[in-house]
């Protein structure tokens, strides 16, 4: 009997969520209905889901560790905020932010440190949560500059790993979704700034893409 409510229960609380992340999808029609969007690649459900699962794990792994968490702003911001409150364990917080020194040297692997941590990560157990990991460049550039401080350990938790681009070599421990060729935006993921806000990760249209780069190639040509 007990076995029976509880089901029912369940059921009742995933189709909640599931209805709650329609209404949501709904209200944010307007921006999803633009020329600029295609296809849904990973639904809000599906994306709570995973983030759920990702914080079990970190729970488990992190246990009695001297742990800090560092979101890496803007881009992870949104998955760093969910996943946090999936990790039943003290632990203290940081953020960093970083930009790539324009369009040439964006392979370079050079990276800018626009906000540094506040903390000291001397003898700290590191997780570094990431958005996505494309070329890795950004994130093997942090981890050298991180590891200069003498943490005890850093680790990387990504939302998405788009491995095909991948240049520099790279161990993530925590992957929640894995990605092929396409340019994604939403639940923090920006294409130029904009389109952070949205509770699923859309496909951005490749017109749109191929548009831009056109106007780089002309820019830089000139
Ligand atoms: P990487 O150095 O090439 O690995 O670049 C990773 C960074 O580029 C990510 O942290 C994102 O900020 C950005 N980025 C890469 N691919 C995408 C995407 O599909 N959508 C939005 N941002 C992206
Ligand atoms: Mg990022």
């Amino acid at each position: 009997m007990i076995l029976k409510i509880y089901i029912v229960f369940k059921i009742y609380k995933e189709n909640c969520f599931i209805w709650i992340n329609l209404i949501g999808e709904i209200i944010q029609k307007d921006i999803t209905s633009s020329e600029i969007l295609g296809k849904i690649v990973f639904p809000s459900h599906e994306i709570q889901k995973i983030v759920k699962q990702l914080g079990e794990k970190i729970t488990i792994d992190y246990k009695n560790k001297d742990l800090i968490i560092i979101c890496i702003l803007k881009g992870a911001v949104i998955f760093f905020a969910d996943l946090i409150k999936y990790i039943d364990l003290p632990f203290s917080v940081d953020f960093m932010s970083i930009s790539s020194y324009g369009f040439k040297e964006s392979n370079s692997g050079i990276v800018k440190i626009t906000k540094d941590l506040d903390e000291n990560i001397e003898g700290k157990d590191i997780l570094i949560v990431e958005d996505i990991i494309d070329t890795g460049l950004t994130l093997s550039y942090l981890i050298r500059n991180l590891s200069v401080r003498e943490p005890k350990s850093i680790e990387v938790c990504t939302l998405i790993d788009r491995s095909v681009r991948r240049i520099a070599d790279i161990k993530i421990k925590y992957v929640g979704f894995k990605l092929e060729e396409k340019y994604v935006v939403g639940y923090g993921l920006d294409y130029k700034q904009k389109y952070r806000n949205l509770q699923s990760i859309y496909e951005l249209k490749t017109d749109t893409i191929k548009k831009d780069i056109e106007l780089l190639k002309a820019t830089l040509n000139k």
